[in-house]
């Protein structure tokens, strides 16, 4: 199963400047317990805003950049969304963790959506609208805790059958 993890503000906005806005620690040990143990696919941007390598996690980027060496070791690289779809046939859960271009292009793959839904709008420069389309259900909605100042919830989304 391929599915695309993701933080949201309220007006879709996800980043500013290649990087996350917010921080929200619940939310990353949230990131943290879902991902452990499987494949996880990003876009070339965003793997180079990663400080380091998410441990227990195996990274696969895409790029366009035929010659592109990883700023990291043991990072698969892959030329198209779509090789990057291949590969993963067989394995159990993959997980797609950005950025804006990499779930635009890998969407139409995608069996299920993590979406962490921020009730607030934020400033930025890139977006991510893909559980607002039809096509997806919401399957569970759990109310986020440890942030006074700013509330979420926690939402899967199912691809309609
Ligand atoms: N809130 C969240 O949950 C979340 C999660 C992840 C990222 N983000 C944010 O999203 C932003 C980064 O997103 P982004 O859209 O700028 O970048 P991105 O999707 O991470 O990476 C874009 C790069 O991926 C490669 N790529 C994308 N589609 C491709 C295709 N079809 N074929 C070949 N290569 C392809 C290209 O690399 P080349 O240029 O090398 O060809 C492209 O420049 C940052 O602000 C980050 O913090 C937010």
């Amino acid at each position: 199963m391929l599915a695309m993890i993701v933080a949201v503000a309220e007006n879709g906005v996800i980043g500013k400047d290649n990087q996350l806005i917010w921080r929200i620690p619940e939310d990353l040990k949230y990131f943290k317990e879902r991902t452990t143990g499987h494949v996880i696919i990003m876009g070339r941007r965003t793997l180079e805003s990663l400080p380091f390598l998410l441990p227990n996690r195996e990274h696969w980027v895409i790029t366009s950049q035929l010659d592109y060496v990883p700023p990291y070791e043991g990072v698969k690289v892959f030329h198209s969304p779509e090789d990057a779809v291949q590969a993963a046939k067989g394995l159990d859960m993959v997980y797609c963790i950005g950025g804006a271009q990499v779930y635009t292009s890998m969407a139409p793959y995608a069996d299920r959506l993590y979406v962490t839904e921020l009730h607030q709008a934020f400033t930025g420069d890139v977006t991510f609208t893909e559980h607002t389309k039809p096509e997806w259900i919401e399957i569970e909605r759990t109310p986020g805790a440890g942030q006074e100042d700013l509330a979420y919830d926690f939402v899967t989304y199912e691809r309609r059958k």
